[in-house]
Formats: structure tokens, C-alpha cells, sequence
């Protein structure tokens, strides 16, 4: 079966990769011509582990191609997943431009029967609406169908999410479209992958009502520590034993300097406008936006607390991207910090092992400086502030930095050291949600 991806982002590149290594025959569409050159060379625009290998594996079998030729890929294909962006404008709603401009080139070029499957997170709703302005603006008479078909990849472990999925959503209503997207997913139907096939509203909704669920799970974790801190309990041992309770499960209870990322601000925020849109409100998540943007402060509350004024203070930011594994930087906790340090008019050194590319595009203009490893950015600082646990910042040698620092102070916004060894090296520190 051919299959063309629209958007060849996250998203779009695993799926097209991962379907394609079930045997499918994918082309990868992006109007963003450099991203398509360098991905015919083989050269994956961003990090991801494991992608390069999947792309390349199936570029050699000759099952996934790429191009900026939409018309073409359409044609050949009787399946079109749609992976465009779908940010947050700036009353919080969900952008759906690059949708619309999908499913209008779509209309353009649709001549023969095909299933329109949205990857794309998108509000409820969106999915009957692109049918309908593809069925208005289409130039041939040839029936179209939609399926919403949301992907819950997490960025760091895109490809495994991908290959294993914890389930797999198909909401749509011809039957036929939904046996053909059930065909595709095969491969993960066999190895007992759980499958619900629902309609389109609902499964617009799982997407949505799991993101900002885990948002809030976080958020909650982060009052918890923050609470911690005032009476003297530890939040991972608060965690611990809430995570026992299978009810609660133990994964997402880590605190830190706020959740970021792609997804979830702009899931959350989503969520919030969909409600407001039909007097459903969510309260709870518009605590959750509320808290989260406070909790991004923590860091430099805590510097201020050990420092005073941070004018004309050294402070080393280790990590930039919102979490290990991806250099993805979209809505980090350190785009709000290292600003906010800068206007305080620290100086700030910064380091991350693959994401300062990223950062430096979104932060440019600021004056930061960019170290190549952990031990130049914390040389002369007045402290170091953890705020991504990339395995390689769990094991410093901080024997080695507390000489190479001006003044040995470890900010850690993720809990990866042992306070107690860490001050017995001659540091001050401070952890989030534990004295
Ligand atoms: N990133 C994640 O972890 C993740 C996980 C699950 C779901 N999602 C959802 O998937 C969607 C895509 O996210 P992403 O992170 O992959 O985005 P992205 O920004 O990385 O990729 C989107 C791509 O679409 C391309 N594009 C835009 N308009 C186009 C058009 N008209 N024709 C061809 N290409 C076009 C862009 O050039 C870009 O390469 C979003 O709705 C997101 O919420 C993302």
C-alpha cells in the first residue's frame, strides 16, 4: 500500500519511517525544501534516537522517499496522513492553518478515492471540518474519508513509542476507511497492541485529555515539592510512596522546573479554549497553566535565596532542551529562565549536549555565552543550575568542578544528586521539594 505523510516534523518522520518499516510504501511531504535535501541525503534534521538508523534502513529498501512535491506523493497514495503543526495562538486556541492549507492542496489535487488520516493533535471537531473543506473545495468528484488517528509518541523515545505503542486510536465512521488504517497498524494488531476504534469526537479527545492529564500530574508534583520545602518533608519519599498506590502509579511523579515541550503548554492550553468555546469550563487546568508558569520562577528564587542581587553573577544553565534526548527546545523551562537571568543582568553560560543549536535560534539576540562542555560553563561561576537530566549531568565530577568554581553552589531542578553527598564536597545545594 502507498502512503504519503504530510509534514515531515516529529511526528510526520517517525510515522513515515515506522510505517514504512511495517512494509508500507511512504512518501514524506514537507514545503520546507532544506529539511527534504538534507533528509534525502540521509541526514535526520533533529535529535532522535534510533531515527537515523529506521530512515536509512528504509530509504535503502526503497520504501520511503521524500519530497516537497505534495501533488505526487497524493496520486500515488490511498492514504494521506496529516503531521503538520498545530501551535498555540495567542489566545491559547490551537493555530489550524497549516491544516487548512493541507486539506485545501488536498482538495486541489485529490482524484480518486482516499483516506485522510490526522496524526496531528487537533481540537474537536477538526476532523469533520477538514472533510467538509475538502468536499467543498475538491476538483474532481471522488469520495473522501477522514479518520482521526492521534499520535502519542513521546520526543527521546519517538521511535520505540512508535514501533510500541500502549494503544493505538482510530476514531472515524466509514467502516472501510477504519478496516484500512487497521490493515496499516497490522503489524501491532498481531502483537495484542490494545486498539480502540471509536469516532471522530472521541478520539480528538483522548489526545487531549491525556496530554493535559499528565500536565496536571506533574503540576501537581511540583506544589507537592514546593509545599516540601516549607514543612520539611522530601518529595521523592512523598512520591515513592504515592507512586505504590496503583491508582496513582509511580511515573510523572518527578518534580522539576515546570513541564514544557511541544505538547503539553500548548495541549493544555487547547483544552482549556475548547472548553471555554462550549461553557464546559476546566478549572483545574487553568490552575495547571497558572502554577506551571510559576513554577518556571523556582530557579531563580532559589539563586536569589543563596545569592541576593544576581547582577554581575557567573551562572552555568546545564541543560536547554524541556527534557533528555531531543534537542527539541519548544516552550523549555530554560526559555524562561535564562531571559529572566539576563534581565537580571547575570551573566549566564549555558551548555546542553545536543541542543544549544536549537536554543541559540530561539534566544539569538540575547548576550549568553555557549560552552562546548559542563566543566567550561561552570569555570569562575557563582553557581550551576541543573534543569535537564541528561544522563551525562548525572555523573560530574564534582570533586573536580567545586575548584573550578567561583563559588560551589548546585541548583538542582531534577533531584539527580544526593544532597547529603553533595554538600558533604563542599557544595550548597538545593534540590526541588527536599531540604
Ligand atoms: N512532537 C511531539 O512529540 C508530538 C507528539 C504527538 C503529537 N504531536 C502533534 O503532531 C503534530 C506535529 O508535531 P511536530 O512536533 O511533528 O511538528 P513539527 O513542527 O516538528 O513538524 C511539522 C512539519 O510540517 C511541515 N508543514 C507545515 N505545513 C505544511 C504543508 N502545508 N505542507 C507540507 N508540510 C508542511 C513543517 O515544515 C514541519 O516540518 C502537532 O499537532 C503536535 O501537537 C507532536
Amino acid at each position: 500500500m502507498h502512503i504519503a505523510v504530510i509534514g515531515t516534523g516529529y511526528v510526520g518522520l517517525v510515522s513515515g519511517a515506522g510505517l514504512a518499516d511495517f512494509g508500507m510504501m511512504v512518501t514524506c511531504v514537507d514545503k520546507d525544501a532544506e529539511k527534504i535535501e538534507k533528509l534525502k541525503k540521509g541526514e535526520i534534521p533533529f535529535y532522535e534516537p534510533g531515527l537515523e538508523n529506521l530512515v536509512l534502513k528504509n530509504i535503502r529498501a526503497g520504501r520511503l522517499e521524500f519530497t516537497t512535491d505534495l501533488a505526487s506523493a497524493v496520486k500515488k497514495s490511498l492514504v494521506i496522513f496529516i503531521c503538520v503543526g498545530t501551535p498555540s495562538l495567542p489566545d491559547g486556541s490551537a493555530d489550524l492553518s497549516q491544516i487548512r492549507e493541507v486539506a485545501l492542496s488536498l482538495a486541489e489535487v485529490i482524484d480518486d478515492y482516499k483516506v485522510i488520516v490526522t496524526k496531528s493533535t487537533v481540537p474537536v471537531g477538526t476532523n469533520r471540518w477538514i472533510k467538509e473543506l475538502i468536499d467543498q473545495h475538491k476538483k474532481h468528484d471522488v469520495a473522501v474519508d477522514v479518520i482521526s488517528n492521534p499520535e502519542f509518541l513521546r520526543e527521546g523515545n519517538a521511535v520505540e513509542d512508535f514501533m510500541h505503542p500502549d494503544r493505538v486510536i482510530i476514531g472515524g465512521e466509514s467502516a472501510y476507511a477504519i478496516a484500512i488504517i487497521k490493515d496499516i497498524y497490522r503489524p501491532l494488531y498481531l502483537s495484542e497492541t490494545p486498539f480502540i476504534i471509536t469516532n471522530l469526537e472521541t478520539a480528538e479527545l483522548i489526545k487531549y485529555a491525556s496530554n493535559a492529564f499528565l500536565a496536571t500530574k506533574v503540576t501537581f508534583i511540583n506544589e507537592i515539592a514546593n509545599f516540601c520545602e516549607k514543612v520539611g518533608a522530601d518529595v521523592t519519599v512523598v512520591a515513592k510512596g504515592m507512586g505504590l498506590d496503583p491508582r496513582i502509579g509511580a511515573k510523572f511523579l518527578n518534580p522539576g522546573p515546570g513541564f514544557g515541550g511541544s505538547c503539553f503548554p500548548k495541549d493544555t492550553r487547547a483544552l482549556i479554549r475548547q472548553g471555554r468555546q462550549v461553557s464546559s469550563p476546566f478549572k483545574i487546568l487553568e490552575a495547571v497553566i497558572e502554577a506551571n508558569e510559576r513554577q518556571k520562577l523556582r530557579a531563580i528564587e532559589k539563586l536569589e535565596t543563596f545569592l541576593g542581587e544576581l547582577e554581575g553573577k557567573t551562572i552555568a544553565i546545564l541543560g536547554l532542551s524541556f527534557k533528555p534526548n531531543t534537542s527539541d527546545v519548544r516552550e523549555s523551562p530554560a526559555l524562561t529562565i535564562v531571559p529572566l537571568l539576563c534581565e537580571r543582568k547575570a551573566k549566564v553560560r549555558v551548555y546542553d549536549p545536543v541542543a544549544m543549536e536549537e536554543f541559540k535560534r530561539a534566544l539569538g539576540s540575547l548576550p549568553i555565552e555557549y560552552a562546548s562542555n559542563s566543566e567550561e560553563a561552570v569555570t569562575g561561576a557563582d553557581a550551576m543550575v541543573i534543569l535537564t537530566e541528561w544522563n551525562e549531568f548525572r555523573f560530574l565530577d564534582l570533586a573536580k568542578i567545586r575548584t573550578l568554581m567561583r563559588n560551589p553552589l548546585l541548583i538542582d531542578m531534577r533531584n539527580i544528586y544526593d544532597p547529603e553527598q553533595v554538600k558533604k564536597l563542599g557544595f550548597s545545594y538545593s534540590g526541588i521539594g527536599r531540604c
